[in-house]
């Protein structure tokens, strides 16, 4: 493991040209076109770069991008490795370990979720506060390298206090209104029946993916600040999902999603 993120480093770190980007951003479903308010400096597919894995969703077009938001260095990940599409959870998480080498600091990392919170409405957009991880397998399970972060790592705080109510500031001031709450991660690919949903809200669950919770674990583990917004693109009341309504919402959100993210940023 070790090995491998150094030779991804020693691929990706020239990109840099020299800047350190202290913050990273992975965008989910229907986010992944973020990357055109970018300015981009280089763009990477997965395929070329040592140790990715690679993505097979519709959706999530699979470029590593180098450039700048608003005059900061940034790092986008335009699509993300899911656990249902067959990789390890090491693969999946395996961006984060090589962030973290190239000096990454701050992870953002946006989703499409649905709503279990009966508050909550299509198109309604939620900080995630801390979540539920559900996976039925664990980044960190095997060997630990100290190097890369402890073996018992804390998840308290995990999601950055100090970014949520940055991100509640910038909402204010963008008069955009936000739910805060909990994330459940599962491993899909099939979306909750009605009955999953009920048993999600009764336990403590806001919103429900299929992401997220890994490559938070592991950007915790490596001693990064993470931030996580969910675009809520189905709820109970509209149970019946599919990738494309979750695609479309995620579409439609998307210039809310980056008003905010900018208004985050400016503040970093
Ligand atoms: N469940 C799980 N993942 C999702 C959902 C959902 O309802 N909506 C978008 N991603």
């Amino acid at each position: 493991m070790l090995d491998k993120i150094k030779e991804a480093n020693r691929f990706l770190a020239p990109l840099l040209d020299g800047q350190e980007p202290a913050i990273a951003i992975i965008l989910g479903t229907g986010l992944g076109d973020l990357a055109r308010d970018l300015v981009v400096r280089h763009a990477t597919p997965y395929t070329a770069i040592p140790h990715f894995p690679t993505s097979t969703v519709p959706g999530h077009a699979g470029r590593w991008i180098v450039g700048e938001l608003d005059g900061k260095n940034i790092i986008a990940m335009q699509g993300r490795f899911h656990f249902y599409e067959g990789h390890s959870m090491q693969e999946i998480t395996f961006p984060v370990r090589v962030m973290r080498e190239l000096g990454v600091k701050t992870l953002l990392l946006s989703n499409a979720a649905g709503g279990v919170n009966p508050l909550f409405r299509t198109g309604d957009l939620m900080i995630i506060e801390d979540h539920i991880n559900l996976f039925p397998e664990h980044p960190l399970r095997g060997k630990n390298y100290e190097s890369l972060g402890a073996r018992f790592p804390a998840m308290t705080g995990a999601y950055s206090p100090r970014l949520i109510a940055l991100a509640m500031e910038a909402g204010k001031r963008l008069d955009l209104p936000l739910h805060r709450g909990v994330y459940v991660g599962l491993q899909g690919p099939s979306f909750e029946t009605p009955a999953e949903y009920r048993w999600i809200r009764a336990t403590g669950g806001d919103a429900v993916g299929m992401s997220t919770v890994p490559e938070v674990i592991v950007a915790r583990h490596a001693g990064m600040e993470c931030f996580g917004l969910s675009v809520i693109t189905n709820s109970l009341s509209t149970v019946a999902t599919s990738h494309e309504e979750v695609q479309e919402v995620g579409h439609c959100v998307r210039p809310r999603v980056i008003a905010l993210v900018r208004e985050l940023l400016r503040q970093l």
